[in-house]
């Protein structure tokens, strides 16, 4: 396809969005159409997001942020939330993952009610590929949008900065993004319409793109006809 030649998207960068967010759902029912057990689908899951980034990264697709586990996930049986963060550990502790490939690792949420080897895994897996120049791959972890702008108001509030003199830059820079250009695309995957607590600040002025299939079917095709769509759109940011 057009877009998959990087020479082709140099010249015409405004087409491929730089930043692509997506909502990894619908693994639960993947299994269960199966006959497996909802850990099933998250192993699938996770396969799926590996092929995804490796795609994003040889499109030239800079960020990737993808939603791995929210703030409202403990609701979940205790034995679900387990095994998702056992395939955690597994997929930190294999530095391999993208190290050949030129892929930074960076995490986004927030980290104190994960288990320290865990937290370990992280930084270790974050510095290993801190010089990556390739695509940045953000996995938003215990992520809420909400839990975010909480800590970012403390972090503004913290810094003593004078109320009256808090702009919007500011408050980007006190979210997880900082530094990083907002969404210009959001996938859900998995036939739900919502954002589910996800990149709400950051998403003021994203572009949508749904479907039905479920996450562990989710292919590089897909990506590819939601990036198409994502072309043909006018984004006028209220002006017109
Ligand atoms: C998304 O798939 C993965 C996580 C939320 C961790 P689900 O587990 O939500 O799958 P469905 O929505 O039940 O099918
Ligand atoms: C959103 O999926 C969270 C992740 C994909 C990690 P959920 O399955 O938790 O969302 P809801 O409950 O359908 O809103
Ligand atoms: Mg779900």
């Amino acid at each position: 396809m057009w877009f998959r030649k990087k020479e082709t998207v140099h010249t015409d960068e405004k087409i491929l969005p730089q930043h692509i967010a997506i909502i990894m759902d619908g693994n639960g029912r993947w299994a269960k159409k199966r006959s497996l057990p909802r850990s099933a689908g998250h192993v699938a899951g996770a396969k799926t997001f590996k092929d995804i980034a490796r795609y994003c990264n040889k499109i030239g697709i800079r960020y990737l942020t993808v939603y791995a586990f929210s703030t409202e996930n403990w609701k979940r049986p205790k034995e679900e939330v387990d095994g998702i963060m056992n395939l955690l550990r597994d997929y930190l502790k294999d530095a391999t993952n993208f190290k050949s490939e030129n892929i930074k690792l960076n995490f986004i949420g927030d980290f104190s009610p994960l288990s320290e080897d865990i937290i370990r895994l992280i930084e270790k897996d974050e510095a290993e590929s801190a010089d990556a120049t390739g695509l940045q791959v953000n996995i938003a972890l215990n992520y809420g949008g909400r839990d975010e702008l909480v800590h970012a108001v403390r972090k503004l509030m913290q810094s003593g900065k004078d109320a009256d003199a808090i702009t919007e830059e500011d408050i980007s820079e006190a979210v997880y993004t900082a530094g990083q250009p907002d969404p210009d695309l959001i996938i859900r995957p998995g036939g739900e319409y919502r954002l589910s607590n996800f990149l709400i600040w950051q998403a003021a002025y994203a572009e949508y793109w749904f479907t039905d299939v479920l996450w562990p079917d989710f292919s590089a095709k897909d990506l590819d006809r939601a990036i198409e769509t994502f072309a043909g759109r006018n984004r006028r940011y209220g002006g017109v």
